[in-house]
């Protein structure tokens, strides 16, 4: 990660926010300068340009990162925002065709935007994006099930399933993607977290671009017990697979909103 901060001195209006909003207080600001980094403190710099992010004049560059290539921060209408919340269903059918190349370059640039502990760079994506490929991992699952003799057994069932033309391991989906960690990146304690987060601002993007997904409990059991099926998710050295989700076209609609149990809720004050 590139850790070096320049700072335009014509645009710097000296309002001392990205010093104050450093989150490991690795900026000063002296009288008649402009920030910089505390020396030896560059090191704890986590990356997450919040700096370059607060400045109000766009005088701060973080590493190549110049204001005038962001965007301009904005968060749309909550009510949509609920509402795609409150429409997500689980898809368990798909059409047939693969997903678009903009959707999927869509979705590949969201990735980054999801928060770890610590501004860490220890996920790695790796998305099965044609139903060919997907059809190959679904002959190579269902075969290994069959010569398995330790398999849960409704994966035994699934198999027949399958054999009927009833795909219920991976639904038939045309895509899915794998999340996975790097562990000695990871801060303590966020090793869970991270990789979910990231699946879940995937799965409502994806929902919000008119796709369907499907959290896959299966699918992950399935790669991590066939190693045919893990490596054919290329994931890197150094870095296991922590979760999956289906993807694809839906070919089911929904035409309403369910009304969920609520969950138990204390307001303490
Ligand atoms: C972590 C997780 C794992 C899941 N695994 C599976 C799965 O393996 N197969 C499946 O058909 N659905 C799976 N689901 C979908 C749930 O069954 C579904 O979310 C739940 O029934 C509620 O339906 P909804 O998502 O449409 O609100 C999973 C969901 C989650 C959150």
């Amino acid at each position: 990660m590139q850790r070096s901060i320049t700072v335009d001195q014509e645009r710097c209006c000296h309002c001392g926010l990205c010093v104050k909003d450093c989150v490991v207080n690795a900026l000063q600001l002296n009288e008649g300068e402009v920030p910089r980094y505390v020396q030896g403190k560059e090191e704890n710099c986590v990356g997450c340009q919040h700096c370059f992010a607060i400045c109000p004049t766009g005088a701060l560059s973080f590493g190549n990162k110049r204001s005038q290539d962001s965007l301009q921060v904005g968060y749309g209408k909550s009510d949509d925002l609920l509402r795609l919340i409150q429409s997500r269903r689980s898809i368990r059918f798909y059409k047939k065709e693969d997903v678009g190349q903009d959707i999927l370059n869509n979705l590949v640039s969201m990735l980054p935007y999801a928060p770890t502990g610590g501004n860490a760079d220890n996920l790695h994506f790796s998305i099965v994006s044609t139903r060919e490929k997907m059809d190959e991992i679904r002959a190579i699952s269902y075969q290994k099930i069959g010569e398995s003799k330790d398999m849960p057994q409704v994966f035994y069932q699934a198999r027949e399933a399958f054999a009927a033309g009833n795909d219920m391991i991976f639904r038939n989906a045309p895509a899915m993607i794998a999340v996975a960690l790097n562990l000695e990146r990871t801060i303590p304690g966020c090793e869970i977290a991270d990789p979910i987060i990231a699946l879940s601002y995937f799965e409502l993007y994806a929902q919000s671009l008119g796709l369907g997904t499907l959290w896959c409990d299966w699918a992950l059991m399935i790669a991590k017990k066939i190693p045919e099926i893990y490596a054919k998710l290329q994931i890197p050295e150094k870095y296991t697979l922590q979760y999956i989700i289906l993807f694809g076209l839906p070919a089911v609609r929904y035409s309403r909103t369910i009304q969920p149990e609520m969950f138990s809720v204390n307001l303490i004050r």
